[in-house]
């Protein structure tokens, strides 16, 4: 697209947005034209809480299929599309609301107490005691039942890293982020040694030999305070490509090396990458795709939910 076209289209989006009474929430892995036209750009956590607190009477979620369900099931009154509703995620692919429901059946002496990653569907929301999210998982372990068993779901890498921070034990399920586990120890060795003096900055998704090489260990908001706040000027980002895009916003001054994969210099998540300026304009002019649910799911789905809000505040 054309620079002219490209301001263009910036300009009609807003104005749709006026028209239509709508807010643009994106997450940190978009595209940058989403990101720079969205009115909050952040994590799982942080846009959650802007859904919660928004008045707009449309909420035009840039992120993932699950983002926009979340916003949804705490708004059942607004109206939440998203630019494009294949834009899965393979951790909610790893857990089938069916296969977890049977899972908890066959256990059911264990009483489990299920904490569910925000990266799920709503169905397997609804099966959940509670949800969190990379940026506050430590928290809502530290505030589970101490008699309780737990089951972690559906990141295993999320869960371990967990465990270790909060000491406590837990049963996980076998789900992983494609992107995160794209990451090795030998990939981000190689980069560590071209840049001896760099710190390491790494998403808790990522496997436990790669979160060995890290200096920090945190959500995707989390980093931008860890890259103002760092005395070092060389920063190796081990996550997901789109978070440079903030980064080099929000800290500009600071060397921004991109962690490398095995196959290539950095790692892009495919379904974020499914949105773009002119999906979002049409979601905004057509007000679809539109996210639905089934009102005894929303319900079922929201209790966890709002249990993670109030835990997190
Ligand atoms: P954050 O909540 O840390 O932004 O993570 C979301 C995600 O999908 C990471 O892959
Ligand atoms: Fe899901 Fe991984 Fe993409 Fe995040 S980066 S949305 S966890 S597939």
């Amino acid at each position: 697209m054309s620079t002219a076209a490209a301001t263009d289209l910036r300009e009609e989006i807003l104005a749709l947005k006026k028209e239509k009474n709508a807010v643009i929430l994106a997450h940190n892995y978009q595209i940058e034209e989403i990101q720079t036209i969205a009115d909050y750009c952040g994590d799982s956590l942080g846009l959650a809480f802007r859904a919660q607190e928004t008045d707009a009477e449309v909420i035009a979620f840039c992120g993932v299929h699950f983002m926009a369900e979340t916003a949804k099931i705490i708004n059942p009154e607004k109206t939440v599309v998203l630019p494009d509703a294949d834009a899965g995620c393979s951790l909610e692919q790893s857990c089938p609301a069916d296969e977890l429901e049977a899972f908890l059946k066959e256990n059911e002496e264990k009483n489990y107490y299920v904490i569910t990653y925000i990266n799920s569907s709503a169905a397997v929301k609804a099966l959940s005691d509670v949800i969190c999210t990379s940026g506050n998982a430590v928290r809502i372990v530290e505030a589970a039942p101490k008699d309780r068993p737990i089951l972690f779901a559906p990141d295993q890498n999320l869960g371990h890293w967990v465990a270790e921070q909060t000491g406590r034990e837990m049963d996980f399920w076998n789900g992983a982020c494609y992107v995160h586990v794209e990451f090795t120890r030998d990939s981000i060795q190689r980069i560590k040694d071209e840049h001896p003096d760099a710190v390491v900055v790494a998403h808790p998704e990522c496997t436990t030999a790669v979160r060995l090489l890290a200096d920090e260990v945190c959500s995707t908001e989390k980093m931008v305070h860890f890259c103002r706040d760092t005395d070092s000027q060389n920063i190796i980002v081990v996550t997901e490509a789109g978070m440079l895009h903030r980064l080099k916003r929000e800290v500009p001054d600071k060397n921004l090396i991109p962690g490398p994969t095995d196959n290539c210099a950095c790692a892009e998540c495919r379904y974020m990458k499914m949105n773009t300026l002119e999906k979002l304009y049409l979601c905004l002019r057509d007000l679809k795709p539109e996210v639905t649910l089934d009102e005894e799911m929303r319900r079922a789905a929201k209790a966890p939910i709002m249990k993670m809000l109030e835990l997190s505040k």
